[in-house]
């Protein structure tokens, strides 16, 4: 593997190389999945790096739970094949705009297709996550479990109002969020598990709703700071929402 590109501020040349720490998963390669993908490969403190996604081999959608059990079967091999444990886990699928509609403006615009079908890609689909890969994470040692969230999910933060079917489906991601690291801690006491709001992010998923005065930072820009953020996470975060810079932020 190459020494990391993205030197963290406070590494200097004289420190060790990074440890290193087992596979990472990354569900869901659009905008910002890809970028997570591609920061792990050049930090190299993981390794393999597993993609999995509905144009993968194998493939994982979420219309069809058998695709997530052989994808987490087909990472279990992987991992038993280079001799290492699945230590990270990062879900980065999600759905706001697409054939279902646009996100809600009012509670005259709420289709029951459009509220069913962001449920199953936000909060649904990363729920089955929970259930066919948070096994795969060892029953000793740090590892982490990171769940692309959207601060527009948080109940306590929402002054705005709009976007029902997201906001509702992000937070009942969070509500899975913190029910799974409950759980996971009674497995392994050093493992984290999280939701993480990656900020205003140039992809496809912001790209009609990107305007002046919002802080939109690039995929991969976006991807160097949540492999930062996640790199520092211990068990003392679990069950956490945080943000990108590891700001804790309001259910
Ligand atoms: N971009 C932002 O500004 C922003 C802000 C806050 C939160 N977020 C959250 O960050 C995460 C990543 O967003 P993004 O901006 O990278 O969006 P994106 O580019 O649209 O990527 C979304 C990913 O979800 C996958 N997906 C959608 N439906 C699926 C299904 N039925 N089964 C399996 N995978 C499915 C897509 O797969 P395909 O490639 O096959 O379509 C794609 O890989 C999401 O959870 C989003 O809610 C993003």
């Amino acid at each position: 593997m190459t020494p990391p590109s993205t030197t963290p501020p406070s590494r200097t040349a004289s420190d060790e190389p990074p440890q290193a720490c087992g596979a990472a998963v990354v569900i869901g390669p659009g905008g910002i999945g890809s970028a997570v993908a591609q920061e792990l490969q050049q930090q190299g403190r993981h390794g393999p790096i597993l993609c999995l996604g509905r144009r993968t081999e194998p493939e994982l959608d979420y219309a069809q739970e058998d695709s997530i059990a052989n994808s987490a079967a087909w990472v279990s091999d992987q991992c038993a094949h280079a001799g290492v444990p699945l230590s990270l886990l990062v879900v980065a699928t999600g759905y706001l705009h697409g054939a279902q509609g646009q996100p809600e403006r009012s509670w005259s615009h709420l289709q029951a297709d459009q509220l069913a079908h962001s449920f199953w890609v936000n909060s649904i689909g990363p729920a089955l996550i929970m259930k066919h890969f948070l096994p795969l994470l060892p029953r000793q040692g740090p590892c982490a479990a990171v769940f692309l969230s959207a601060k527009v999910g948080s109940i306590a933060d929402n002054q705005l109002g709009g976007w029902y079917a997201y906001r509702a489906a992000k937070a009942a991601l969070n509500q899975l969020v913190k029910t799974a690291s409950i759980e996971q801690a009674r497995r392994n006491r050093q493992a984290v598990v999280v939701a993480l709001h990656p900020g205003t992010v140039d992809t496809a998923l912001s790209a009609p709703f990107s305007k002046q005065g919002l802080n939109v930072r690039s995929s991969q820009e976006a991807a160097r700071q949540i492999v930062q953020v996640t790199s520092t996470l211990d068990a003392s975060r679990n069950g956490c929402f945080i943000d990108y810079q590891g700001q804790e932020l309001p259910w």
